[in-house]
């Protein structure tokens, strides 16, 4: 099978982890700008001052891109280029900047697929509670309606969030992204209840504008599955898919929160402060959502603890992804098993759990349209005789493209897959060592641009629209 002509073959990067030129033409300071200078924060202290110096290289990189054959670019927009102080003044270079980037798109014919944001908030806002305070809400509300009215001309595709799960949980359960905060349940469910408001708001506001693009938000996608059928483990492999499934998507597509996590958070008085209009808002957007975007990189084998277990120490290697936590309500813990793959940070490698995953969210939330906004292996790239030769990268993304084609012949309605990463970038914890990329970044010969073997290996794909895969 080949896949459709109007399935979109892309790449996709964000702001902070590409662009560098922090400080560069007007651009303001962000959250992440300073949480990557506090000692200790990530590896080797790196930080995405410079990153690959995307902001000033962007045409060599969209050149390569083309020279792929991609199809699609996804990247986001850094709020603090365009209000360097989160609200107010706007910075016309920044504006600039993605007229350039976006032009330069579809001077190839890319499709320009902007996410709005990807984690990095204007410092002025983190300082005055970020995705705490809801004025935080009406600042990116007006943020998303000036980009839209910016670049929605030309931009067709837009993404309002990326990955709430994340930044949320990692900001305020694991502490290992700002604002670093542990420990903090009720914090961390009323900054995912802001931020879906904040996603509904840009949707209706989005709407009204009569663009005739498509909008949506990207979440994580890990399915949670027993590590085997006891009625324990099937238990908590319902209890985590409530609460890191549905409860990040049932309020986009069905405009409502699961009853069994509501429940249960009202009990524990860990409910977030939502007033009635916020509610009555996410349910008249949820029908407005035109797709779903999902990040895959791996299921979560997930166990019944019976009683409160303690959380392993984190490190910059196992704070992102790895399994071995307890769940915050500490009802089950994610498990490493002998049987299955891992990267060289843990992470599963699990294109079967992927359809059945693809079949889930078909189950739960029938035809809505998918974007795979993410999808690839981390790794250190083995380099021989000057070429990368970064062979598992290719047999992780053919398999995980074969199972996207078997997800579509089961009925799921999947319209493009985007690697996780176009260009090696910034992993935020875990520096340059930890590449995604199919264009190699030579950080010791002045940020040379280089074709990886996979640059070589995907535009073969795309040419044969995966015939061979
Ligand atoms: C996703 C993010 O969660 O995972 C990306 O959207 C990130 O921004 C990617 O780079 C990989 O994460 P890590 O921790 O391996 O860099």
């Amino acid at each position: 099978m080949k896949f459709e002509n109007d399935f979109l073959f892309g790449a996709a990067s964000a702001s902070y982890q590409v662009e560098g030129a922090w400080d560069q033409d007007g651009k303001g300071p962000t959250n992440w700008d300073e949480f990557t200078k506090i000692p200790g924060k990530t590896f080797e202290g790196t930080n995405g001052d410079i990153a690959v110096d995307h902001y000033n290289r962007y045409k060599e990189d969209v050149r390569l891109m083309a020279e792929m054959g991609l199809e699609s670019y996804r990247f986001s927009i850094s709020w603090a280029r365009i209000f360097p102080n989160g609200t107010g003044e706007v910075n016309q270079k920044g504006i600039d900047f993605y007229n350039n980037l976006i032009d330069e798109c579809l001077k190839y014919g890319i499709v320009p697929f902007v996410t709005l944001y990807h984690w990095d908030l204007p410092l002025s806002l983190e300082k005055k509670g970020a995705w705490l305070n809801k004025d935080t809400v009406d600042a990116y509300v007006d943020y998303a309606v000036l980009c839209f009215k910016e670049f929605g001309d030309r931009v067709k595709n837009f993404i309002t969030f990326n990955e709430t799960v994340v930044f949320a949980a990692l900001g305020y359960l694991a502490g290992a992204h700002p604002p670093g905060i542990e420990n903090d349940a009720k914090k961390y469910f009323q900054v995912t209840h802001n931020v879906f408001y904040a996603h509904a708001r840009a949707l209706i506001e989005y709407k009204k504008l009569n663009q005739y693009g498509e909008i949506g938000l990207s979440h994580v996608f890990s399915p949670a599955f027993g590590i085997d059928d006891s009625e324990a483990n099937t238990f908590a492999a319902m209890h985590a898919n409530q609460y890191q499934f549905h409860w990040f998507f049932d309020p986009i597509l069905r405009g409502h929160y699961p009853e069994y996590v509501v429940k249960q958070l009202e009990e524990k008085g860990l409910a977030p402060d939502w007033t009635t209009e916020e509610l009555a808002l996410i349910e008249q957007a949820a029908p407005l959502n035109d797709f779903m975007g999902l990040n895959y990189y791996q299921p979560q084998r997930v166990e019944k603890i019976e009683e409160a277990v303690e959380k392993r120490e984190n490190t910059l290697e196992n704070s992102t992804g790895a399994p071995g936590n307890p769940s915050f309500d500490n009802v089950y813990r994610t498990v490493l098993m002998e049987d299955k793959r891992y990267t060289k940070w843990n992470w599963e490698i699990s294109p079967e759990a992927f359809v059945d995953g693809l079949e889930m969210i078909k189950e739960n939330y029938g035809q809505i349209k998918l974007y795979i906004t993410e999808n690839g292996l981390g790794d250190e790239d083995p380099i021989i005789e000057g070429a990368v030769c970064d062979i598992p990268r290719i047999n992780f993304i053919n398999d995980h493209l074969v199972a996207v084609k078997e997800a579509i012949d089961r009925g799921v309605h999947i319209k493009g897959y985007y690697a996780w990463s176009a260009i090696d970038l910034l992993s935020w914890l875990n520096g340059y060592k930890k590449q995604y990329g199919f264009i190699y970044v030579d950080h010791k010969n002045g940020l040379e641009r280089k074709k990886k073997a996979s640059f070589h290996w995907f535009k073969e794909v795309i040419a044969t629209r995966g015939e061979n895969l």
